[in-house]
Parts: C-alpha cells; sequence; structure tokens
C-alpha cells in the first residue's frame, strides 16, 4: 500500500544514480531543443535545479573546459569549489594571468585528458564545454548528460550532435517533462557511446 508521506522520486535521485554509474569521459550541459547551449557569452536560462544537479554530479572530479566557458562563470564562482579545474587556450602565458586565477591552464586538449588523470576523481572526468569543446571531445566521450530545456530561446553555440553511435540510456522523467519552481519544463537524460573509441 503506497504511503502518501513517503515521496516518490526526485530529479536528485536521477542524479545520484548518475554520479554512482558513470565513469570514463563524460560530457555535460544544457541545451533547448533546438540544440541552443549559450548566446552572448552566458548560458540565455537560469535554471537552480539544473545548476543543483551539474555541481553535484561533477563535484569531486576534474572538469575541462575552454577559456570562454571559464570566463562564462561569473568570478566569485570560479574555480568551480571541489573540482579540479583544466582550462584549454591557445594562448601562451594566459595561465600566468589575473583571469586565470584558480585555473590549471593547457594549451591542448590532449594535455587536458593527460592533467585530468593525475587529478583526484580522475575515474571520471567531465567535460563543461562550450561548443568548440564539445564538438572536439563527443568523438571520444563515453557519456553525455543533457539537460533539456523546453524553450524555444535563440543562440550562437550550439551542442554537438549526438550521431547513431549514441544511445539513451537514461531519462528523468521517463516521458514528458519535470517543471521547474520557476515554471521552466527540462528533462535530464543520459547517453552512452556504443561504438568503440
Ligand atoms: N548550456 C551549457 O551547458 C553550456 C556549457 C558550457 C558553455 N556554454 C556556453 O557556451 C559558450 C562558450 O562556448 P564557445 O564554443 O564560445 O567557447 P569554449 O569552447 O568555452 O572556449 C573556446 C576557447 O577554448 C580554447 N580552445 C578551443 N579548442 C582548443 C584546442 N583544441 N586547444 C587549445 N585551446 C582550445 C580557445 O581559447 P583561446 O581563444 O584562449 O585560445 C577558444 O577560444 C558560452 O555562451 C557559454 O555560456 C553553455
Amino acid at each position: 500500500m503506497s504511503n502518501d508521506s513517503t515521496p516518490g522520486p526526485q530529479p536528485g535521485d536521477f542524479t545520484e544514480q548518475l554520479r554512482a554509474s558513470t565513469t570514463g569521459l563524460g560530457l555535460v550541459w544544457a541545451q533547448t531543443t533546438d540544440g541552443v547551449i549559450g548566446k552572448d557569452g552566458d548560458m540565455p536560462w537560469h535554471l537552480p535545479e539544473d545548476m543543483a544537479h551539474f555541481t553535484r554530479l561533477t563535484s569531486g572530479h576534474p572538469v575541462i573546459m575552454g577559456r570562454k566557458t571559464w570566463l562564462s562563470f561569473p568570478d566569485k564562482y570560479r574555480p568551480l569549489p571541489g573540482r579540479t579545474n583544466i582550462v584549454v587556450t591557445r594562448q601562451e602565458g594566459w595561465g600566468q594571468t589575473a583571469e586565470a586565477e584558480g585555473a590549471l591552464a593547457v594549451k591542448s586538449l590532449d594535455d587536458a585528458l593527460l592533467e585530468s588523470q593525475f587529478a583526484p576523481g580522475h575515474e571520471t572526468v567531465w567535460v563543461l564545454g562550450g561548443g568548440e569543446i564539445f564538438a572536439q571531445t563527443v568523438d571520444v566521450a563515453d557519456v553525455a548528460v543533457v539537460t533539456f530545456i523546453d524553450s524555444a530561446t535563440e543562440g550562437d553555440t550550439y551542442a554537438p550532435e549526438l550521431t547513431y553511435e549514441w544511445k539513451l540510456a537514461a531519462s528523468e522523467p521517463a516521458t514528458g517533462w519535470l517543471t521547474s519552481a520557476s515554471g521552466t519544463r527540462y528533462r535530464f537524460t543520459l547517453w552512452r557511446r556504443t561504438e568503440t573509441k
């Protein structure tokens, strides 16, 4: 018999399941149904539930991002706490600038992946984007955790295409949408790449 006081599955439970079931190289992003992930150097939405999911998912693991994504975080949130923040740039000496404070700056994605293996929690490494970095890592990643946002907002930066080799492994909810306190509808998903690298 069901007990009305017992809460059903919560979005946070799904995040914990993902934490427990993902290893290797993961991509994590939020996108509109049209694939928009960014606009004017920022994300064109505010979804605290997704931020909580992102923080919980990636905490304790190294994170890799492009310089522009690093700079998209407000100063007070950089570096992302509890994670080795590896930032990719082709600019010589950028790592010594004030805006790089707290980042481990590297000159290539290969160097980023190498550095990640010396960081705490390296059994799972999360690529945080943005568009340029996702495009260069989608073919070597093992998993992708994608939040779909039911929004038609326009943007200038797009998610990578998850081609035939990517299969949907889990979704919260299984059908339909979750609804944010703000009214925005969203869905958490897990994708796995099935082809060998
Ligand atoms: N919705 C989401 O989940 C999400 C997640 C992340 C980001 N975003 C959004 O995405 C946008 C930023 O994405 P973006 O595509 O413009 O930039 P990005 O991928 O964050 O960073 C691009 C920069 O990374 C460096 N870079 C790229 N490839 C490299 C390589 N192979 N080797 C060395 N350095 C390399 C270059 O830095 P230098 O120019 O210094 O050489 C390049 O300018 C923002 O709007 C952000 O808010 C959204």
